[in-house]
């Protein structure tokens, strides 16, 4: 009998690991991973790009008419196998994790028009299931029905650190720490206080805390949740 496929949403705050426990199950099992994140920074790059975008803030207006020309999608990098966001078929993967796009992305993804556009087309992807997506709003709104869905959660201190890491490893000089850290609880406020499909656990979700977890750990108790669904 054909293992039953089935939908993992992985939803949480910014930097506690969703994407690298996400992208290591959907290699591990053989899913597509789709990193919902990059779908929005993808966007805020764009109206940065097109000055939508300004110190006077946001020209939603100019930013919704435009954005029917906005093509989000991913390829996959031949070298690693893992998927590299594109903005109408450009990679751009480098340019959506700098400071500047993750600055601006939370006020980009809390605005209505965005969230539909994208909402749309993760759902799309998802259609065949056999997906492991994360985000904040997956198993909540894009797919209320997932089979498995995990609420990933860390301390802000411990989130910080990890993204201070993280642009340290990417070569990032000059680095603040406390702006690293103000830019994760700044998020979290936005991501968790916006008006549609804010940030939350679903009823559902199992919720995972990993803040003295290891990767290893992780990733055990990820697979026996997997299994047991799509075991059953
Ligand atoms: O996961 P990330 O840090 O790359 O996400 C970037 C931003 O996009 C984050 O501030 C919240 C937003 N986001 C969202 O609103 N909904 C999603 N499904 C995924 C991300």
């Amino acid at each position: 009998m054909p293992e039953k496929k089935i939908i993992v949403a992985i939803d949480g705050h910014s930097s506690c690991g969703k994407s690298t426990m996400a992208k290591w199950l959907a290699k591990e099992v053989g899913y597509i991973y789709v990193d919902t994140g990059a779908m929005y920074r993808t966007v805020t790059l764009f109206a940065l790009r097109n000055k939508f975008i300004t110190q006077e803030g946001i020209d939603e207006e100019g930013l919704k008419a435009s954005l029917k020309d906005v093509e989000v999608s991913f390829q996959l990098d031949p070298e690693t196998n893992l998927p590299l966001a594109c903005l109408n078929g450009e990679v751009v993967e480098k340019e959506i994790r700098l400071m500047e796009v993750s600055n601006n992305v939370s006020p980009i993804a809390a605005l209505p028009f965005v969230r539909e556009k994208l909402t749309r087309e993760q759902q799309f992807m998802g259609e065949a299931k056999g997906i492991v997506m994360d985000g904040r709003d997956i198993g909540t709104a894009v797919f209320p029905q997932a089979e498995l869905k995990i609420f990933v959660t860390a301390s802000a201190q411990v989130r910080a650190q990890r993204r201070y890491d993280e642009l340290v490893g990417k070569g990032e000089k000059n680095l603040d720490f406390d702006e690293i850290l103000r830019n994760v609880e700044e998020r979290d406020y936005i991501d968790s206080h916006r008006e549609m499909n804010p940030l939350r656990q679903a009823e559902d979700a199992l919720v995972l805390d990993n803040s003295n977890l290891t990767k290893d750990e992780q990733n055990a108790w990820l697979l026996s949740q997997f299994k047991k669904r799509t075991e059953a």
